[in-house]
């Protein structure tokens, strides 16, 4: 079959990734649909059954930290576009274990960025793209100015916790290994592109929730340890502030800009929707309850306060009105319906979470919770 161009999506069976590959494979059937996976714990094919008999689908497994192999598949295949999400993304693992981090998320990043130029300059970089999936998390970390929180303070243009936000021109500050990886991969990127003139493209998004998310990050986590009362490890005293956004809009943002984003430059992707952690963390004991028809309050007892994570951001909150301003873009859904949907998928799709936290990942979540 005759395809008008083939893209590679690096990381596609992870959480993100898959919402990706699904949204590019149904709504493009002109294009090929590479997703070059390693399939680390956090990758799992079972997130994209639906996809998998499609004609312009093709699953690789590789690790992209082999440059070699990353080349030939690129090159073989006649790939103009990567859109790059394959990372180590949770900062707790990452406290754990810095180098798997370094490896993965910087020399990963390098090695494809190589391999995309070895393949790409020769041919004076027609129509290709290197599109890098990056975190605000990269920006540091903001204060909690208004601790109790001002629900008014979105319609004077400040945020409920703080009046600043993390803009393209913040200061890159990156507190964790996590972030500090994806922050050198994020320069790496720039780097081929003021140096080699790579097109490129980098985003840097808010914390993502939605269906398909490993359980070891928050919300999939104590969704399914309410569903088992098992305790909700709430790290410090819940005070912490995340801005979210629901998965399948930080697709369409992707999609957006891989397609409309102007070369070379960055943009922030968020729905200003912030919030304290433990407010967050009462919303999913209210929702799960509700929709497992227990009483009101009945799981509220869950909540354990554990010791705080090393070096916790207090505050993150992404400004995205360049996005919006240049692109259009906007998220799609509010945040009660987002969580909504969500709660309802885990408690829908048992089998899914009790596949991807069966083996090695059982061994790890014990080590960190004893
Ligand atoms: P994830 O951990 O769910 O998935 C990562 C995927 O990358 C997995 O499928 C894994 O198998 C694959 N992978 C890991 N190492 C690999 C390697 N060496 N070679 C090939 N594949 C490898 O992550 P996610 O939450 O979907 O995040 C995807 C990207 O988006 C990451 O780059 C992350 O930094 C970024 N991001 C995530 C969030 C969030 O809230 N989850 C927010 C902003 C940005
Ligand atoms: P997480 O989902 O790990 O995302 P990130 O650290 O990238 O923001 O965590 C979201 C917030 O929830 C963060 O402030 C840490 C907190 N948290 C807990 O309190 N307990 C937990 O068990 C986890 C996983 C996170």
């Amino acid at each position: 079959m005759e395809f008008d161009r083939t893209i590679i999506i690096t990381g596609g069976a992870g959480f993100i990734g898959s919402h990706v590959v699904r949204l590019f494979v149904n709504k493009y059937p002109e294009y090929k649909i590479i997703n070059l996976d390693k399939l680390t714990y956090a990758g799992n094919l079972a997130n994209l059954k639906d996809v998998e008999g499609k004609p312009n689908y093709q699953f690789v497994k590789a690790d992209i930290c082999y440059y070699e192999t990353v080349k030939e598949i690129i090159s073989t295949n006649n790939v103009t576009g990567i859109i790059h999400l394959a990372a180590e993304s949770h900062v707790d693992r990452s406290i754990v274990d810095p180098f798997t981090f370094a490896r993965t998320n910087v020399m990963g990043t390098l090695s494809l960025l190589q391999a995309a130029r070895e393949f790409w300059e020769p041919q004076g970089w027609a129509g290709c793209r290197f599109y890098h999936i990056s975190t605000d998390e990269v920006y540091g970390a903001l204060e909690l100015t208004k601790p109790e929180g001002d629900p008014g303070a979105k319609e004077c243009g400040g945020g409920p916790f703080g009046d600043d936000f993390f803009t393209e021109s913040t200061k890159y500050q990156p507190h964790s290994p996590y972030s500090a990886a994806k922050a050198s991969s994020d320069h790496f990127v720039r780097a081929y592109h003021d140096t080699y003139g790579m097109p490129t493209l980098v985003t840097n998004c808010s914390n993502n929730y939605g269906p398909f998310q490993f359980p070891e990050k928050l919300i999939p986590l104590f969704i399914n340890n309410i569903r088992h009362r098992r305790p909700l490890p709430v790290y410090g005293k819940g005070e912490n502030v995340r801005d979210w956004l629901y998965v399948v809009d930080h697709a369409r943002a992707i999609d957006l800009i891989f397609h409309e984003g102007k070369i070379g430059e960055t943009y922030n992707i968020g729905g200003f929707n912030e919030w304290k952690n433990i407010d967050l963390i009462k919303v999913l004991i209210k929702t799960t309850d509700r929709l497992l028809g227990r009483p009101e309050g009945s799981d509220d007892d869950l909540i354990t306060f554990v010791t705080d994570r090393k070096g916790h951001d207090m505050r993150y909150a992404i400004d995205s009105t360049k996005l919006k301003e240049e692109l259009g873009w906007e998220p799609s859904l509010q945040f009660e319906e987002g969580i909504e949907k969500t709660v309802k998928w885990y408690l829908e799709n048992q089998d899914w979470l009790d596949n991807v936290t069966s083996g090695d990942y059982m061994k790890y979540y014990e080590q960190m919770y004893k």
